[in-house]
């Protein structure tokens, strides 16, 4: 498996460590090119994250005048609705933290077609250099950001977004296309509990170079780490108890 293993007792370990991570990162970027840009992980397990970069101990390392917010993937609902990914992060992070309104940038607006929110965010994305960091989580199935097994996006080569009709979930999702997510900076995958114990197992063990799970095709041209929590990491070699 490419990439950074790295294992902590629990998933507020976990989210805790990624918190430093963005503010080390983050401290770099903008010294390097006065920006930080960074793409958000939907689901559930950066929800820690994000409350932990709204604390003051991590909040006031950042400097959010310069921080840009992208999103890595959006499920095609209005801004308040209950699956939206930016809601989730407006409500555990952007509402608490000094970042102005200009540099947040949502991936679904109610107002448009699936069609023209992936082209306007399309657009957004080739108007930037590549990403500093791009946070990203895994499901049960080896998915990773709105990239799901066996579904056409996976062999997007060019747009650097693109829409997907998902049938498990019977509908449709806007995503970084693995173009993008391969030219970042920095990738940090966040995997948590023992749900994901077996997927984990199977990645490992998996023929990096044959991915038969989409995050198998996460290979940054900068550097990617794994954060894991000891249930997720639990059929990792070295980690059975
Ligand atoms: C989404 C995410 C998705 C998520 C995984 C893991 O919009 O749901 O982008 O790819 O990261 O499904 O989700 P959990 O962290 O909730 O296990």
């Amino acid at each position: 498996m490419k990439g950074s293993l790295h294992i902590y007792d629990d998933v507020s370990a976990l989210n805790k460590a990624v918190a430093q991570q963005w503010c080390n990162i983050s401290t770099t970027a903008i010294s390097k090119h006065n920006a930080f840009r960074v793409a958000l992980a939907g689901g559930s397990t950066p929800r820690i994250l994000y409350q932990y970069l709204a604390h003051p101990d991590f909040r006031d390392q950042v400097d959010w005048s310069r921080t840009h917010i992208y999103f890595g993937d959006e499920r095609c609902v209005p801004i308040d609705h209950a699956d939206s990914n930016y809601r989730m992060a407006y409500e555990s992070l952007l509402s608490h933290v000094p970042i102005p309104e200009k540099n947040i940038f949502p991936m679904f607006d109610q107002n448009y077609s699936v069609e023209e929110n992936t082209e306007n965010y399309s657009a957004l994305i080739a108007s930037i250099p590549c990403f500093d960091l791009i946070l990203l989580g895994m499901g049960d199935d080896g998915h990773t950001a709105s990239l799901f097994p066996g579904t056409p996006i996976l062999e997007e080569t060019h747009k650097p977004v693109a829409c997907q009709f998902v049938e498990k979930f019977s509908a449709w999702r806007i995503s970084l296309t693995f173009p993008t997510i391969n030219a970042a900076d920095n990738v940090a995958v966040l995997v948590a509990g023992d749900g994901k114990a077996n997927i984990m197992e199977a990645v490992v063990r998996g023929d990096e170079n044959n991915a038969e799970f989409p995050i198998q095709r996460v290979n940054p041209q900068g550097k990617l780490d794994w954060y894991l929590d000891k249930a997720a990491a639990r059929l990792l070699p070295g980690n059975t108890e």
